[in-house]
């Protein structure tokens, strides 16, 4: 599968796995760059799971270390499990120990969703909420409805089910017209979700997809080539209307895509 542009909309498609995280890493730091260029800070969301682990430890290492201007960049969280900061499921201590932990970003640089112990999942939800409003307000004019700056990069993975972030086939957030965060069960994981509703996702400049492995080539070709709606192929409802898209994906997860 050669690489491919449509739009907003550009599929890259290096080679194995490891070339797929590098690749991506590079264009972290040439967008982070440009980004900087024009503001002063950037925003970047993270993805959880376990596939964005491999990209978070590279960028821990030089020469991403010395490239990066880590003092601003401030990192959120595109969803979490609904437990403890130190529990094996969350997504921020997975990226807490493989990346933020081993460069210079300072606690105020991070923007965790609250965990279990410290609030119910709808609490979180509203909480985080009002962090990201707070945060995208722009400090010259208090923000009226749509007056917010929009998120610079956002990571995200892709499920066996189609699902992004915490959003998952026929799951209320899907169709959620105006919270920018969610809490929701899932009762098929018998767990509750925090998660970035599309409505926020789609106000993102840059987002970032990676995915890895033939498990998941059948997802990458129901989202890419497929024509499921967003009720049952969610990562369709990814569709940033001033932004770019980039599917990242090594040669096994785009080996169903057709040229
Ligand atoms: C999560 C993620 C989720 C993830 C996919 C893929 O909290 O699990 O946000 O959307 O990206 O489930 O997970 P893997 O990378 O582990 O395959």
């Amino acid at each position: 599968m050669s690489d491919q542009q449509n739009g907003n909309r550009r599929i890259i498609v290096p080679g194995g796995e490891d070339k797929a995280v590098a690749e991506l890493a590079d264009e972290i730091v040439t967008s982070v760059d440009d980004i900087l260029n024009d503001k002063k800070r950037c925003s970047l969301f993270l993805a959880g799971g376990s596939t964005p682990e491999k990209l978070y430890r590279l960028l821990s290492e030089e020469p991403y270390l010395s490239s990066l201007p880590w003092n601003r960049l401030d990192f959120f969280w595109g969803d979490e499990r609904y437990v403890a900061h130190d529990h094996p499921d969350s997504n921020y201590l997975m990226a807490y120990q493989a990346l933020l932990s081993r460069v210079p970003v300072q606690a105020d640089q991070r923007y965790p969703v609250p965990g279990a112990g410290e609030c119910t999942p709808a609490e979180a939800a509203e909480s985080y909420e009002e962090t990201l409003r707070n945060y995208f307000t722009p400090e010259d004019s208090p923000a009226e409805e749509g007056n917010y700056d929009r998120p610079d990069i956002v990571l995200l993975g892709l499920g066996e089910d189609c699902h992004t972030a915490s959003l998952f086939p026929g799951t209320p957030p899907l169709t959620e017209r105006s919270r920018w965060v969610f809490a929701h069960y899932i009762k098929k994981l018998g767990n509750w979700r925090i998660t970035l509703t599309p409505v926020f996702l789609n106000e993102a400049n840059n987002i970032f997809f990676l995915v890895t492995g033939r498990k998941k080539a059948y997802a990458v070709k129901s989202v890419l080539q497929g024509d499921s709606d967003g009720e049952k192929c969610p990562a369709r409802l990814i569709e940033p209307a001033n932004g770019s898209v980039t599917w990242y994906l090594d040669s096994a997860a785009s080996s169903e895509l057709e040229d």
